[in-house]
């Protein structure tokens, strides 16, 4: 306001001068601000071989709730407290951008809804939500059910026939992508019985993108590198496959759309095609279909990479847990049995459904959100100054020794009563982001919610199951997703005692938690 003024009194003499050293020292002050921030300095080994996440929550530890970290000439700001997550993501939401997500997933999601911004990402937001609408969701849940069951009297069967050790990351990999084929775009990989150029070529692109995220020179930018090495002229080739494939089912989707004529209600949920892009094409969204094939394909990779990764590390826990998987038995056997379990058995299944909860507190997935500062931003006394790269630790949230009682432990019931609301970021302010939060929150909660549920049920009700001996250690990597380094091993032996299948009434008796009751 001085510097006004003082142009306004004196537009082209000493008032012009002192506006432009002011302007100047602002600036500085700014950058020095920035500068002000803790730095975590030290050795760049103590980093690499590590998956990402494990040395940022040791550095939190010792700089606090916000620091910047520093590789050579690039540096990103570590943000881990519950406030300035809650800014970037809601309250200046407009401020930031997906950054360097998006140049990493041009190759395969292009505009997609997870890297694209600013109008694109308003207009496809506001085309796809809707086709996850509650009929949609229930419509799915049957689904959900037969793949899993599909799974247990397939490949778990055989396992549990020949005594030899299942890889379960692999088998939810598969049982994830066998799902979300049929709900994104109705086509049925059935991956978890046999292996074709189709699932071949999802699977190079969904390892190249976790590859690329996690390389450190983009050296697949120069384009004749993108054709003369062996694993880019790979993805090149699975590109192709994925996307024939699409525009096949795309073209498919509309002849169906066009014979049904606009005989569908409201929510354009059509029998013998309940898939998203039915819904879209069903709707009269217009748009090219470079676009709709970069929407199909973000949601294929995010509907089945998270998902797998929850059900992979929910089922390492309950192998450490015997008691949990007791108690999300007896709720199984009480309310579902051996059926396909329906909307109102799954919200039934209250215990089951809060491990998968801590679950995702303890893994979450993905363990970082990634943002770019587009304007400055303050946080208390710093300035994020614009272009600034932002990691939002999120494994460091979960696990805060400030946030939660004995962060590391495994405790479903540490989120209240079973009767209470089921947690998620509003409800555990912002200290808990298992599907992110603000404009940009995750479209498919639900979905995968009741997809992660389904499959759990279904497995603990015809199987016991144990880390097979003998296997390497359950270690962790990342990529987009938390992997294991080599595999989740397990031994599969059909449950002794099953009881009785459940008449449900409705009025369930649940065993008292042994956590909640000392
Ligand atoms: C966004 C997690 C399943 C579609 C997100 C975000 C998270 C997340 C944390 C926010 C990313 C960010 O802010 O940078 C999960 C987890 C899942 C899951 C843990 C499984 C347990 C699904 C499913 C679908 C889906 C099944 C689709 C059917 C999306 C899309 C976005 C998104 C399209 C981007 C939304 C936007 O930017 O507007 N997810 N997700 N996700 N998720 Fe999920």
């Amino acid at each position: 306001r001085p510097v006004r003024k003082l142009l306004a009194q004196d537009p082209v003499g000493i008032g012009r001068l002192m506006a432009l050293v002011l302007a100047r020292a602002g600036r500085e002050w700014r950058a020095q601000a920035a500068a002000r921030l803790p730095t975590a300095t030290g050795d760049i080994r103590e980093i690499v071989g590590q998956p990402v996440f494990v040395p940022l929550y040791n550095l939190y530890l010792r700089y606090g709730k916000i620091f910047k970290l520093s590789f050579g000439p690039k540096n990103f700001i570590i943000i881990s407290d519950p406030g300035y997550t809650r800014q970037i993501l809601q309250t200046n939401a407009d401020k930031y951008s997906k950054g360097i997500l998006s140049e990493i997933l041009d190759f395969v999601m292009g505009q997609g809804l997870i890297p694209a911004d600013g109008e694109v990402w308003k207009v496809r937001r506001r085309a796809i939500v809707p086709a996850l609408h509650k009929k949609y969701v229930a419509s799915m849940v049957h689904m959900f059910g037969d793949c899993a069951v599909h799974g247990a009297e397939g490949k778990l069967a055989e396992a549990a026939a020949s005594g030899e050790p299942v890889e379960m990351e692999n088998y939810f990999s598969r049982l994830a992508l066998d799902i979300i084929g049929k709900a994104v775009f109705n086509y049925e990989f059935d991956s978890l019985t046999h292996d074709d150029p189709v699932i071949v070529a999802v699977y190079t692109a969904l390892r190249e993108a976790e590859y690329r995220s996690t390389a450190p020179i983009p050296y697949w930018n120069f384009p004749p590198l993108r054709w003369l090495v062996p694993r880019q002229r790979r993805c090149q080739d699975a590109l192709k496959v994925i996307n024939e494939t699409l525009d096949g089912l795309i073209a498919k989707c509309k002849a169906l759309v066009e014979e049904e004529g606009a005989d569908f209600g409201e929510d354009f949920l059509s029998e013998r095609d309940p898939s998203i892009l039915h819904f879209l094409l069903a709707s009269g969204d217009e748009i090219s279909s470079k676009q709709l094939r970069d929407d199909l394909m973000t949601l294929l990779i995010a509907g089945h990479e998270t998902t797998a990764a929850v059900l992979t590390w929910t089922m390492y826990l309950l192998a450490q847990h015997p008691e949990a998987v007791e108690r999300i038995r007896a709720e199984v056997d009480a309310v579902v049995g051996d059926g396909l379990p329906t909307v109102e058995q799954l919200r039934e299944l209250r215990f089951t459904t809060r491990v998968i909860n801590e679950s995702m507190r303890l893994y979450p997935q993905p363990p970082v959100l990634i943002r770019r500062a587009l304007e400055d931003d303050v946080f208390d006394e710093y300035t994020v100054p614009a272009g600034s790269d932002i990691f939002i630790s999120v494994w460091n949230l979960h696990r805060s020794p400030q946030l939660w009682p004995e962060p590391n432990a495994f405790n479903p019931d540490r989120f209240g009563p079973l009767d209470g609301p089921i947690p998620n970021e509003i409800t555990e302010g912002f200290s808990y982001l298992p599907f992110g939060g603000g404009r940009r929150k995750c479209i498919g909660d639900q979905f995968a919610l009741f997809e992660a549920i389904t499959a759990l049920a279904v497995l603990m009700r015809r199987y016991d199951f144990a880390l097979a001996p003998g296997k390497p250690e359950v270690g962790m990597t990342t990529g987009a997703t938390i992997h294991t380094v080599a595999g989740l091993w397990m031994n599969v032996k059909p449950r002794a005692d099953v009881p009785a299948a459940p008449h449900s009434n409705g009025s369930v008796v649940l065993p008292v938690s042994p956590l909640s009751s000392s």
